[in-house]
Parts: C-alpha cells; sequence; structure tokens
C-alpha cells in the first residue's frame, strides 16, 4: 500500500532536478501524477519510466497561462481531481544589483511568481476538499547572498503567497505549505555558473553555509514533498518546512 493510493497529483517543473524526483517518489506512492514542463523529450522520459499507467505529461511553460488551462484541462478530461498540487517550476539566474535588467525581473518573477500564483488558481476548481498544496520556496528567500536579489525576493514573495493561501483555503480543509530547500545539486543549480569551474566554486560557497557539509539530493526534497502531500502532515498547514541540511537553522 502507498500513502497515496488513489490519489491525482499535479507536479510542475517535472522535467528536472527537484520536481522529477518528486513526481517519481509520488508515484511510486500510489499517485497519479500529471507532469508539466517546456521540454517535451525529457518530459515523455519521465512518462515512460514512470509508466503511462501512472503519469501523463502534458508540455506546457507555467509563466503562459493558457499553457495552465491545457494542463488542467488534460486533468479535467480524464475525469480525475487533484489531490496534490506541487508547483514546483521556476528558476533564477544569478545578477548583482547593478546588472538587473527589465528582462532578469520579468522572467524570474514570470515563473517563480506569477506562474505560481496561477497554477494554484487555476487548479483551484478541480481540487478536492482536503487537498494538499506545495509550493517550491527556498532559503534563498530569507537570505541576502550577493547575486541572488531577485530570485531571493521571488521566493520570499511565494512563502508571503502560502500564508494568505492557507488562510483563504482552510475552509476546504486544503493545507497550503511552502518547501524551501537549501542548495540541492539539480541541473538548475549547476546552470546558474557560466561554467564547469565556476558551478564548483559556487557550490563551495554554498556548501560552506550548510551544517551537514554538502548539498541536498533531490530524493530528499522528494521525501518532504510526499510527507506534506501524505495524510502524515495532516495537521500541517501555513508552514515553511525547510529541507536544507540545517542552513538557515543554527
Ligand atoms: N536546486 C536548488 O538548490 C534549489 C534550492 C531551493 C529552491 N529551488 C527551487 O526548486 C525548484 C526546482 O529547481 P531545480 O533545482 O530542480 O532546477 P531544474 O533542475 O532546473 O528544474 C527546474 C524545473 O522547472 C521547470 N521550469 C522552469 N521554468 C519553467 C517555466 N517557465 N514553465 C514551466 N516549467 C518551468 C523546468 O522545466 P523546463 O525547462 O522543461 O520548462 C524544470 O523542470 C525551483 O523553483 C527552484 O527555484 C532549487
Amino acid at each position: 500500500m502507498g500513502r497515496l493510493d488513489g490519489r491525482t497529483a499535479v507536479v510542475t517543473g517535472a522535467t528536472s532536478g527537484i520536481g522529477r524526483a518528486a513526481a517519481v517518489r509520488l508515484a511510486a506512492e500510489g499517485a497519479h501524477v500529471f507532469v508539466t514542463g517546456r521540454r517535451e523529450p525529457e518530459l515523455r522520459d519521465l512518462v515512460a519510466e514512470i509508466g503511462e499507467a501512472g503519469a501523463t505529461g502534458v508540455v506546457g511553460d507555467v509563466a503562459v497561462p493558457a499553457d495552465l488551462d491545457r494542463l488542467y484541462g488534460a486533468v479535467r478530461e480524464s475525469g480525475r481531481r487533484v489531490d496534490v498540487l506541487f508547483a514546483n517550476a521556476g528558476g533564477g539566474e544569478i545578477k548583482r544589483l547593478e546588472d538587473v535588467t527589465e528582462r532578469h525581473v520579468d522572467f524570474t518573477f514570470g515563473a517563480n511568481v506569477k506562474g505560481l500564483l496561477f497554477t494554484v488558481q487555476k487548479a483551484l476548481p478541480l481540487l478536492n476538499d482536503g487537498a494538499s498544496v506545495i509550493l517550491t520556496g527556498s532559503t534563498a528567500g530569507s537570505g541576502g547572498n550577493e547575486g541572488f536579489g531577485v530570485y531571493s525576493a521571488s521566493k520570499a514573495a511565494v512563502r508571503s503567497l502560502s500564508r494568505t493561501w492557507a488562510n483563504e483555503l482552510k475552509a476546504r480543509n486544503i493545507r497550503v505549505n511552502t518547501l524551501s530547500p537549501g542548495p540541492v545539486d539539480t541541473p538548475g543549480l549547476t546552470g546558474l555558473a557560466p561554467d564547469a569551474e565556476r558551478a564548483r566554486a559556487l557550490k563551495d560557497v554554498l556548501v560552506a553555509g550548510v551544517p551537514l557539509g554538502r548539498m541536498g539530493r533531490t530524493e530528499e526534497i522528494a521525501d518532504a514533498v510526499v510527507f506534506l502531500a501524505s495524510d502524515q502532515s495532516s495537521f500541517v498547514t501555513g508552514i515553511e518546512l525547510f529541507v536544507d541540511g540545517g542552513q538557515r537553522q543554527v
């Protein structure tokens, strides 16, 4: 018996990194997962790995509301409703204040804030009472690393939205929580640096701030997703769950 047998989950940003690992874990716990991302081949690989009985892929960009309509249209057509929504798609770029451009702000907030907001808003008619909504924040949202200003602000916005939504959705017993990873070794993190050498240097800097002395693994974040998705967290809403090796704790 899986902890999510018979449930339906939606995972955005499932083509890579944290979202991919979470989709695989949610499916292993028995959920049917609707997975999305912009890259079609990666999405196809994921659906093949989980198996078509357990996963449905819908290509799309969370920053484009019409793409979210297609995603939820596919859920509706399947006759399912949503028990777990993992709004995870996002990312960033390193830019100090003097280098910030309008494009950088629009790109970062477009996916991390606007995209996440409409991912949740457009799911509302499909969410079952008692559903679990999990938003990917970041330790960056409560930190001040140089070059991370716009990204950190976008993740602080995510944490803020989860407080309001936990209140707005409580009458339906829908729980809303922010899951904030510390540094996790993903293509997204590596891609912040222009080359392999600078990626290694960036990871060294980040790990230096982690009491456990290492990067997190995507599977460790996926375990926390399953906790927040399942009935094991039935009295948990409005929190920011840090899975960060102690980075923001000690
Ligand atoms: N890795 C870390 O250290 C870390 C720490 C804290 C928080 N986070 C957060 O964790 C989440 C996942 O990041 P990751 O590290 O797993 O990075 P990743 O490997 O780059 O994965 C990012 C995922 O988001 C998707 N995505 C990005 N922009 C999108 C958009 N506009 N529309 C649809 N999908 C989009 C990507 O898919 P496509 O490219 O196929 O669209 C990909 O599946 C992000 O929100 C990130 O900010 C990461």
